[in-house]
């Protein structure tokens, strides 16, 4: 991918939320404050100071208009303009990302999930994931309790599987909500099935990926938290972010 100078950004922000019910019951939970912002301005912010300048915001379900309102044009995160797209019912992760097929145009792609917060910064990672002839990256963080992610088997030093939401977790990994794909991932959505829960699984996405043999993956370092998961998340998201910021661009990068 070394040709690729700019990586193009996807955020998805679309599901019920119903994991934070009432707080979710006329908005959308990517709307909800974390500190002294919306929710999904730290995402963004984490694409933008990753480089990243061409971003989609695919979201769906509760006050999906609002999101233009918001957001406009991009311009409180120095952009000059934003896409958007929506995704009907609440398929899952994989298929609100098959939305941005055309978006992406042949092109890699970065993906963050709209409830996804870090301390640091993606600079190095999306550095590295641009020298990867072809493939994906994922990010890994240790977690307390890896039964609520996507938890990775790993074997040497390459992921052989990720379960998703394991009882028995193989690691205290979790496969945190960024992920670096190449133009062939949506290929990859279209070949996928609806899990028990009936979602296509990003999970499912990237064990395709590690069947191929074409998936690199880092620790990230900071603090990372999926602010929309549950209702103490929520709450951990607004301490952390209050007392430490997100998006440190000094954060040492994932090694
Ligand atoms: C999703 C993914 C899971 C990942 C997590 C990160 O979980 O399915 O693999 O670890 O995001 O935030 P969900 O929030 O859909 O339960």
């Amino acid at each position: 991918m070394k040709e690729v100078n700019h990586l193009k950004g996807v955020i998805l922000a679309g599901g019920l939320g119903t994991r934070l019910f009432p707080l979710t019951r006329v908005t959308n939970k990517h709307l909800l404050p974390v500190y002294d912002k919306p929710m999904i301005f730290h995402p963004i912010e984490t694409l933008v100071n990753g480089g990243i300048e061409d971003i989609l915001v695919v979201t769906g379900g509760n006050s999906a208009g609002d999101f233009l309102k918001l957001l406009r044009n991009g311009r409180d995160f120095g952009l000059k303009h934003l896409n958007y797209a929506y995704q009907e019912g609440n398929g899952g992760i994989a298929e609100a990302l098959g939305l941005a097929e055309t978006f992406a145009d042949g092109q890699p792609i970065v993906v963050m999930l709209g409830d996804n917060i870090i301390q640091g910064n993606i600079i190095e990672a999306t550095k590295k994931f641009l020298q990867q002839e072809s493939g994906a990256k994922i990010l890994l963080h240790p977690v307390s309790d890896p039964r609520r992610f996507g938890c990775p088997v790993i074997e040497g030093d390459r992921i052989t599987r990720i379960i998703e939401k394991p009882a028995d977790p193989p690691t205290s990994y979790a496969v945190i909500g960024i992920y670096f794909y190449d133009f062939s991932v949506f290929n990859i959505i279209k070949t996928l099935k609806p899990s028990d829960r009936g979602e296509l699984e990003i999970t499912d996405v990237n064990n395709a990926y590690i069947g191929q043999g074409k998936m690199t993956y880092d620790i990230l370092h900071g603090w990372w938290t999926d602010a929309g998961s549950s209702k103490g998340a929520l709450h951990k998201a607004n301490t952390l972010v209050a007392k430490d910021g997100a998006n440190n661009l000094e954060i040492s990068l994932p090694g």
